[in-house]
């Protein structure tokens, strides 16, 4: 067996993952920490709402192990994988196992739809998304519901969760997932072909490009 370096992680992906974490963080501060910081929510919201898409987009076009048909297989697949965690009889992915795979999937679209009801949410203190107006109270009102009540605490579930899963497999399975979302490579014990993430100058600046427009034509749209 030889140990060969594979880019498993492109850079555009890596940054989306840290400014995923930035802005994230940043939209719970400036909603938690003061009234007077709601303009921003809804700003380092839009931020998300154009990070979001452009991910959804690059798992259409990314990198290899980016793409959502790399890495999204039957639940069944999932199902098999938390057997394999509990029988010892684990066998590491190159890119997100089936079960990270679904939780990729899950936070993806429980953090569009959190971005998407906070454009339609009114905190009735002076703030509002910008497509309250296109709307009845009732749908504002209903999306203001899920907005705080169920988007919430669902994101907090699903952020705990991503942590302690990811040390978990750290600390107690010894799988470092950590290191590549960082250098983009893992090191793989393999004497066959593996496919790698293309991860070129001229990609990343595509990448780029494509966020540019996104985040343009959402904030042109929605100034906030
Ligand atoms: C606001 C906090 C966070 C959010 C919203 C978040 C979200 C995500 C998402 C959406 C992915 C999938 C990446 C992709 O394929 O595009 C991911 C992967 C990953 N995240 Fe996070 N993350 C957060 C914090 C963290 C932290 C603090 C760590 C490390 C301590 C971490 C470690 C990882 C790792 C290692 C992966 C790759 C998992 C794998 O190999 O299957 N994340 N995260
Ligand atoms: C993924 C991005 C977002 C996250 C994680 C997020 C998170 C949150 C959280 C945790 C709250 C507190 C709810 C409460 O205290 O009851 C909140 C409230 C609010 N957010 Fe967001 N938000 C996001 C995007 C947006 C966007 C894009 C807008 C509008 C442009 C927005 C508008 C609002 C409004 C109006 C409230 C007040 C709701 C109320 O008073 O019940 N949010 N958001």
């Amino acid at each position: 067996m030889t140990i060969k370096r594979i880019r498993v992680w492109d850079l555009p992906t890596r940054l989306f993952h840290l400014l995923l974490i930035l802005g994230v963080l940043g939209a719970l501060f400036t909603v938690y920490a003061s009234d007077e910081l709601m303009d921003w929510h809804g700003r380092i919201g839009l931020f998300l709402l154009s990070l979001l898409s452009w991910r959804v987009i690059w798992g259409f076009v990314g990198g290899h192990w980016s793409r959502f048909k790399h890495f999204v297989e039957h639940p069944k697949a999932a199902w098999q994988t938390l057997q394999n965690h509990r029988t010892g009889k684990r066998d590491p992915s190159i890119g997100h196992n089936p079960l990270g795979a679904w939780s990729v999937v899950i936070m993806l679209c429980a953090f569009l739809l959190q971005a998407l009801t906070g454009m339609c949410s009114d905190d009735e203190a002076g703030f509002s998304g910008p497509l309250t107006q296109n709307l009845s109270s009732d749908w504002v009102e209903r999306a203001t519901w899920y907005h705080s009540e169920i988007g919430q605490p669902l994101i907090w579930v699903l952020l705990g969760l991503h942590v302690v899963v990811v040390f978990y497999y750290r600390w107690r399975l010894q799988e470092d997932l950590i290191t590549p979302m960082v250098t983009g490579d893992k090191d793989w014990e393999t004497t066959d072909f593996i496919a790698e993430s293309k991860d070129t100058w001229g990609l990343r600046i595509a990448a780029l490009a494509l966020f540019c427009a996104l985040s343009g034509a959402i904030f042109y749209a929605f100034a906030i």
